[in-house]
Formats: structure tokens, C-alpha cells, sequence
């Protein structure tokens, strides 16, 4: 789906980018902005601004900004049509969708619709087995609870869903992209939950993406999950994060676990703060998401060697993103579900409250496990270490991680330095999902190139003048030739260009935070300077890239002439050419 440009200016209108942000941040008024603390990196200092008149926010501290729907679309974790849907329904817009502009949302919406079909066959299935409402009342879950969570229960059956799908206006198809069937190798289709306790599970804003089943009886594997879809991607989701959310911002910290029903269990018990992944080690995008919500993560391991391995896991991907988790190791009790019903809620707060840093806890396992009094303890207790150490990218949080490390088992920061470089070449294990990627900023580009196309942000006419010069070619920075092509697109297609609908069109969360940076001025400026910037003008800028091309030209025309006979036709008229760039690049 498309929204039109008309509707985004409308939607933008609607929905004051002052009055959305706070919502989210508390701003207070800053001249003609308004600044605030930014909700997108661990920051004390009101770095962020938002300007009204502009329409757009922009964090000093982290480069992140854009438009009202830019700022939407990382806090809840959307795509730019779902942002401005989000506010559109927010404030009262109404949305008529360009038709048929898109099957991707369309089909989206099917995957929706077949979710809530399911979910209200498992939820009448389990009135109709009280086998299962037993089960689950054994765990603590009465009818309240049940209803809350929205349980339900997949009879042993192989087409029971398929008949209720029958009665409705949806397709088999739906059924199958949202895996709630299977095709049969004979032909046919069969249902894929049979005989579980079926557990909703729910994106960040309360949407049914999926099911996670759990056996009920015999039945294998233990926990099987709906599989992956264009609505539902395991490495985004944390379990329970949705009714989580309020409780998180008022105990000021997140509880992990690692099972469903360890995050049911503590939660029926009076622990809200909690979530779970969905049977997948953590992701860099689950410690990201955490980040948004808290910056304090309680993880809770087993004290065993999986356990351990699960520590060692999850601690480089929680330190890059600047999260130094804390961890509660359980050792008498097999998971939380377990430890919580045998000291129930009070002893199991003060397990939280007993929690230690994950690097402590961790440093303490290796020198249990070789003597740091002796060189050769400490270097194999080293060798743990460096894996680690390579896969954090961000090197202000490697340098941290080094310290602590150094300190602790007494080797110099100088030697962890030089073996995490040697041997193995730089190996990020992890890949490069654990690389720290931060916004572009103003500086990062070459000084004429960037003024210019600043230029051709905020100049009247300046669109014209750049395009009329012919010097596109000249800016050579990927991510600055784009921009000027897009800039160029959308004053074709409108006829002029203004700022102001352009960046509010932008979905690309880079360059929207690219764009809003240029057009805020810094913080200890009154006003934007934009004339001069990097020693030069905007206008000395484009004088500067019209001298490339014409340099870039010359040499051009000198290699075809060394290839072709003077007298030639060709060639006088290379000559000609060259004479009148000599003069020009004389002026
Ligand atoms: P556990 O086997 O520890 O299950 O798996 P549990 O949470 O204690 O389950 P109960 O208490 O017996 O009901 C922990 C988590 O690992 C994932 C699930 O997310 C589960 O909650 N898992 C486990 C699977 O995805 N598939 C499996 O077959 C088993
Ligand atoms: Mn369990």
C-alpha cells in the first residue's frame, strides 16, 4: 500500500510531531524547539530537539532523527505505512488506501485475519476440553488468567481447523502462508497443531502474530511454534512484552526468561516485568528492543553447563548495544516456573534483588575453573575471553569489557588488545548483525559535497541551479548521491521543491535522520547557518564540484585525443572543446 503525499501532509497536520514525541519523552520548550532526553540511546543529557515549525526531531547525541512517522517507526518498531496507519487512527484521520497499491499489505492483512480465525477455534476448543483447562489449572491458571492470556487448545485432530476455515470467507492459502496448515505430500492439507495447549503469542503493540503449542500429553517436540511469516519473525519478538510494558517503566527493569511459561508463571504471581524469547538464543534485535524499554536486564540461566554457555552467549550481544545485564543464577531449581513455586513471590523477588553483573559472574566462573595466581591460568582464562571480545564491534564497549577483564585476571590491557587482533583475522563470529551501525552526521561527508546538497535542501531554487550546472555526477559519497537523486525526483514530479513534504515522505530511516540533522541547527547555534559550513559557502561548494567536472572532462577529452590523428575531424573537434574549458577554468 501506498499512502499518498496529500495524506501524509494531512496525517502530519493531525498528528503534531511535538505533541506525539511527548507521549514518549518529556520535552521541555527550548526557544523555538523543545528538547528532551532521547528514548534511542543510553543518554542522561536532553540531546534530542524537536522543532515544530520543521516537523522534525533530531538527537545530537546519536544522529537519529526525521519526521513524526521516522520517530514512530523506531519507537514501536514499524514500518513507515504502519506508522503513519498508527496516526492516522491515533488522530483521526481518515485513510482511504490507494486500492489494490500493494499485495504485500494485502496479504499482511489475511495473515491477520486467518490468526484471529485460529485463535478463536482454539479458544472454543478448550472450553470444550477440561482435560486441558485441569492442566493448566494445575499451573496455576484459572478461568481469569486464561481469558487474560487468551489460551487455547488444538484438539488431536487433523482437520478441525480446516473445517472452521471452511465456514469462513478466507482460503486454504491463508491457512498455509500463516502455517496453521501443512500440505500433504499425497495432496491434501493437515492441520499442524494437534493436541496442544495453543499460547497467543503478540507483536509490541498487542497484534496476534502467532502461536506457540505446547504438547499436551504424549506429543513431540515439547513447544512447537507457528513458523515465520512476513508478520511474524522470531528474532523480533520477546514473549509477554506487550502486557509487559507498563510494569517495566515502573520497576525501572526487565526480567529474562527463557521458557513461556516461566514468563506466565511469574507473571500469574504477581511479576509483570517479564518476557521471554520465543526458543532462540538472544538477539542482537531483542537487545536492542529491551534497550528501548529498559536499560536494566535481570536474566535469569540455569546453573548448569547449558546454563553457562547461554551467559557466554548472550553477553557480547548485550554489551554492544550498551547493556551490561545482570543475571540470577538458579541452582537448586530447574527454570524460574520451578523456583517460584517452591519460595514463591517474596523469595523470589529477593533472588532478583541477590542478582550480579554477568560479567562478574562470569569472571568468577573462570577463576573457579583455572588459578589466576599462576601465568598459565590466567592466559587460558584469557583465551575465554577473546571470543568474546571479537565479537563486540562498538570499541568504546570493547574497551570497557578490556578493563574489566584486564583488572580482574591481571594481564595488561596492552596484551587483550593484541590477541584479540592476532591469530584468527578479526573474526566477528557473530556476524555483522552485532555491528554497531550509527547514523551518518553532518561531518562524515566530504565538505562541498554536503553543503551542496544542504543546498539543495533548504535554498530556494537551488534544486534548479545544481541540476542546471550538471554536476550530479561529481558527488561521489554513495549516501549524498543518493540523496540528491531523491531530491531531484520529488521536485520533478511536483515541479518545486520544498523541504518540509519531502522529509516527512522519507521512509529511510538513514536518510531521514541525515535530512532532519541538516535541517536543525546545532545547539549552541541561534539560528542555522547554512552559507557557510566545513570554512566554505554553499555557493563556493558548487564552484568547487563545477571545477572537478570540468577538470574531470579535460582529462577525458586529452586521453581520446592521444588516441585518435590530429586533423582528424574528431579530434579538432576535442580540441575546440579543450580550449573553451581552458578559458573557462581561467575565470
Ligand atoms: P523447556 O523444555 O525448559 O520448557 O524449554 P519449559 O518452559 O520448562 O516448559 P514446561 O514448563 O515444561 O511447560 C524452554 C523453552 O524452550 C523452547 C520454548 O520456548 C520453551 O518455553 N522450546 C523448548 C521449544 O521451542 N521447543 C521445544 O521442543 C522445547
Ligand atoms: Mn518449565
Amino acid at each position: 500500500m501506498r499512502i499518498p503525499e496529500s495524506k501524509i501532509a494531512e496525517i502530519a497536520a493531525a498528528a503534531d510531531i511535538v505533541q506525539v514525541i511527548s507521549n514518549y519523552v518529556e520535552l521541555k520548550k527550548a526557544g523555538k524547539d523543545y528538547r528532551g532526553v532521547c528514548p534511542f540511546h543510553g543518554d542522561k543529557d536532553p540531546s534530542l530537539y524537536v522543532s515544530p515549525q520543521k516537523s522534525i526531531f533530531h538527537c545530537f547525541g546519536c544522529a537519529v532523527g526525521g519526521s513524526v512517522f521516522n520517530f514512530i517507526m523506531r519507537i514501536e518498531n514499524l514500518s513507515f505505512v504502519e506508522a503513519a496507519k498508527l496516526l492516522a487512527q491515533r488522530y483521526s484521520v481518515v485513510l482511504q488506501l490507494e486500492p489494490g497499491s500493494s499485495a504485500r499489505e494485502d496479504a499482511k492483512e489475511r495473515l491477520y485475519k486467518v490468526l484471529a480465525l485460529a485463535h478463536s477455534y482454539f479458544i472454543q476448543n478448550l472450553r470444550a476440553a477440561p482435560a486441558a483447562q485441569e492442566y493448566l489449572l494445575n499451573r496455576g491458571l484459572g478461568r481469569e488468567w486464561i481469558d487474560f492470556l487468551g489460551l487455547g487448545f488444538a484438539p488431536d485432530s487433523w482437520d478441525g481447523f480446516q473445517n472452521h476455515l471452511s465456514d469462513s470467507s478466507l482460503a486454504m492459502r491463508d491457512a498455509l502462508n500463516a502455517g496453521l496448515v501443512r500440505q500433504k505430500p499425497s495432496g491434501g492439507y493437515y492441520d499442524y497443531f494437534r493436541g496442544r495447549i495453543m499460547i497467543p503469542i503478540r507483536g509490541l503493540n498487542g497484534e496476534l502474530v502467532a502461536f506457540g503449542g505446547r504438547a499436551f500429553g504424549q506429543g513431540d517436540p515439547k513447544y512447537l511454534n507457528s513458523p515465520e511469516s512476513p508478520i511474524f519473525k522470531k528474532k523480533n519478538i520477546l514473549f509477554g512484552l506487550d502486557t509487559a510494558r507498563d510494569a517495566i517503566k515502573k520497576s525501572g527493569f526487565i526480567i529474562l526468561v527463557e521458557g513461556y511459561f516461566d514468563q506466565i508463571s511469574l507473571r500469574i504471581r504477581g511479576i509483570q516485568n517479564v518476557v521471554a524469547p520465543l526458543g532462540t538464543s538472544l538477539t542482537t534485535e531483542h537487545a536492542k528492543l529491551l534497550k528501548r524499554f529498559s536499560e536494566r536486564v535481570v536474566t535469569i540461566f540455569d546453573g548448569d553447563e547449558a546454563g553457562l554457555r547461554a551467559v557466554k552467549r548472550s553477553l557480547p550481544i548485550f554489551l554492544s548495544e550498551g547493556i551490561e545485564p545482570e543475571c540470577v543464577i538458579l541452582t537448586e531449581d530447574k527454570d524460574p516456573d520451578a523456583a517460584i513455586n517452591r519460595i514463591g513471590t517474596e523469595g523470589f523477588n529477593k533472588l532478583i534483588e541477590s542478582s550480579d553483573s554477568v560479567i562478574d559472574f562470569f569472571l568468577n566462573q573462570l577463576e573457579s575453573q583455572y588459578d589466576f595466581k599462576g601465568i598459565s591460568g590466567r592466559n587460558q582464562a584469557l583465551e575465554e575471553c577473546i571470543p568474546i571480545l571479537r565479537q563486540i564491534a562498538d570499541s568504546s564497549e570493547r574497551d570497557y569489557l578490556i578493563e574489566r577483564f584486564s583488572s580482574r585476571i591481571r594481564i595488561n590491557e596492552e596484551r587483550i588488545r593484541r590477541a584479540i587482533t592476532t591469530s584468527t583475522v578479526n573474526q566477528f563470529t557473530q556476524g555483522g548483525s552485532s555491528k554497531k551501525k550509527s547514523a551518518s552526521t553532518f561531518f562524515d561527508f566530504p565538505a562541498e559535497e554536503r553543503n551542496v546538497v544542504r543546498g539543495m535542501l533548504i535554498r530556494d531554487g537551488f534544486v534548479d541551479t545544481v541540476v542546471g550546472t550538471g554536476v550530479l555526477r561529481e558527488i561521489e559519497n554513495p549516501t549524498l548521491s543518493k540523496l540528491a537523486q531523491a531530491i531531484i525526483r520529488f521536485s520533478e514530479e511536483r515541479g518545486s521543491f520544498d523541504s518540509r513534504p519531502f522529509a516527512l515522505a522519507l521512509d529511510d530511516p538513514e536518510m531521514a535522520a541525515l535530512v532532519a540533522s541538516w535541517l536543525q541547527p546545532k545547539p549552541e547555534e541561534d539560528d542555522l547557518r547554512p552559507e557557510v559550513d566545513g570554512d566554505i559557502t554553499i555557493d563556493q561548494s558548487l564552484e568547487r564540484l563545477r571545477l572537478k567536472k570540468l577538470l574531470r572532462r579535460k582529462s577525458e577529452i586529452q586521453e581520446k585525443m592521444r588516441k585518435c590523428e590530429a586533423g582528424e575531424e574528431e579530434y579538432n573537434n576535442l580540441a575546440r572543446e579543450l580550449l573553451g574549458i581552458g578559458r573557462r577554468l581561467q575565470r
